[in-house]
């Protein structure tokens, strides 16, 4: 298909006056004689000159917005405003036609619902071509943070017989033919027949398997799709979402929460230096959003303020009970403005109170760790009981302003006897997980890790407001297009 150059390349040219290959797609054609050219390697447009009065106007009229066009031209510094070289266009071919009257993306402001509904083509518009190269970063960051620390890539299953959390949210994974199930005697499915022998669903979350992975190799992370059938239609859920989970053997929490934090900060501070005019952009976007609102539902920071914000200070980290303590004090809970009320020790917090914790207290991110045992998975190191009795774990959930639960990790409960009698506690079939049992056996050692929702970090990154504009393609209830 003969040489051409990105236009992020040739736009940061210091040679001019020289031949050029260019492809991309039509953002818009000005008077027979500008195009706009957007390859997606930048926010920024190349301006393709036409030399309209010896070109076939034939050609002219297919040169439309959303059209795939090459052209070969001259590169030369550009008198106009706005960019500082143009291309003089000596060819230009049309590769793919794009009708304007049917074609959905016009040049002008779409609304992030209707662009939902036409996922398909929504990366042709800069808000997605941003958001989607912050990602890549992020995600190229979080390999290199583990890899620069000697960590193993570990690649655990996405079909699994297990529910790591324990909350019965899993997709049901089956190659029966759901109108006629076998069954069995007793009438019951018989799951024997399936594919796999026996019930099996996608998984929730690779740190169990993790676990085993890093009672050998020391270090490990996951970084992996994972499923959940909440039937929750927030911004901040998906049913399909990628998880980073870290492992690490002789980790105690405080080890966990210091290299939580370090990632959170590694991958941040690469995604600003790397996609720089991607984060400009998406600041302006939020400062334009941000004037839609009230003055006192607008944030006192921007996107850029905020994400060097969080570079800049230690998290503050806390226990569940110090916090609990906080809420219960709070103005809002005295004025009675939570829709829940923060009364007792024990029961989980609402995101309207993490976000109280973050956004108006702490103004920062907030680790809040040693949650109630009741309210956290099996897999949790039990604490010695408090003075008053209560019991905790070592959990360390770290809350995001403008997010709320970001990561959620723990110390391991290593001890055997410990966690067989927390199962048994929580009905969690022991016979089922002898696998992860064994590592108690066998060699077991203190241990800690934790899961970054990716979506979730990309949310903050990107100062977008729906979980659903951050991944490609959103699954959530009742919706599976594209
Ligand atoms: O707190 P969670 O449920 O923790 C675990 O799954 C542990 N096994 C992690 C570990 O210790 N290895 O989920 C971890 C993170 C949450 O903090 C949140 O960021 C994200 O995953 N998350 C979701 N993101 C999008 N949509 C959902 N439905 C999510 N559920 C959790
Ligand atoms: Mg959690």
């Amino acid at each position: 298909m003969g040489q051409r150059t990105k236009i992020k390349a040739l736009l940061q040219s210091e040679q001019t006056n020289i031949e050029v290959t260019v492809k991309g797609w039509v953002r818009t054609f000005r008077n027979n004689q500008f195009i706009a050219l957007n390859d997606g390697s930048t926010n920024s447009n190349l301006q393709i000159v036409v030399d309209f009065e010896n070109t076939d106007p034939t050609l002219l009229k297919r040169i439309t917005t959303g059209a795939a066009i090459s052209v070969v031209g001259q590169l030369v510094a550009s008198l106009g405003k706005g960019q500082t070289v143009e291309v003089k266009a000596t060819e230009i071919e049309v590769l793919g036609d794009s009708d304007p009257e049917k074609y959905p993306l016009q040049p002008k402001k779409h609304s992030l619902e209707f662009l939902r509904e036409i996922a398909h083509l929504r990366f042709r518009t800069n808000t997605f071509g941003a958001i989607f190269r912050v990602r890549n970063s992020l995600s190229f960051a979080v390999h290199q943070f583990f890899q620069e620390k000697g960590f193993v890539y570990l690649h655990t299953p996405i079909i699994t017989a297990s529910d790591a959390e324990g909350a019965g949210e899993t997709f049901h994974v089956t190659n029966f033919d759901l109108l006629n199930t076998p069954k069995t005697e007793t009438g019951e499915i018989d799951f024997k027949q399936d594919f796999f022998g026996r019930p099996t669903n996608l998984t929730v979350s690779g740190q169990l398997e993790g676990e085993l992975g890093a009672m050998a190799l020391s270090d490990i992370y996951t970084f992996g799709p994972t499923f959940r059938a909440e039937n929750s239609n927030t911004t901040r859920h998906l049913a399909e979402f990628w998880m980073i989970e870290p492992e690490m053997a002789f980790y105690d929490l405080t080890d966990n929460m210091n290299l939580a934090e370090e990632l959170l900060k590694y991958v941040i501070r690469y995604t600003l230096d790397k996609n720089k005019e991607d984060i400009e952009f998406l600041t302006q976007r939020l400062e334009e959003e941000e004037k839609q609102k009230p003055q006192n539902e607008r944030s006192d920071m921007s996107l850029l303020d905020k994400l060097q914000f969080c570079l800049d200070n230690d998290f503050e980290r806390l226990t569940y009970t110090e916090a609990i303590d906080i809420l219960k004090e709070s103005t809002p809970n005295k004025k009675k403005k939570f829709q829940y009320p923060v009364e007792g020790w024990g029961t989980d917090l609402q995101s309207e109170h993490e976000r109280y914790l973050v956004e108006k207290h702490f103004k920062k991110p907030v680790i809040l760790t040693d949650y109630p045992k009741d309210i956290k998975a099996f897999y949790m190191r039990q604490n010695e009981p408090d003075a008053q009795g209560r019991e905790t774990v070592r959990a360390m959930d770290i809350l995001f302003p403008g997010i709320g639960e970001i990561v959620g990790g723990s110390q391991r409960e290593e001890r055997l006897d410990k966690l067989e009698q927390r199962m048994d506690e929580m009905g969690i079939p022991k016979e089922e997980l002898w696998w992860y049992l064994d590592t108690r056996r066998f060699g077991a050692c203190p241990h800690a890790g934790f899961g970054l929702g990716f979506e979730r970090l990309v949310l903050f990154v990107t100062g977008m407001g729906n979980i659903r504009d951050v991944i490609p393609f959103p699954r959530f209830p009742k919706n599976a297009e594209f």
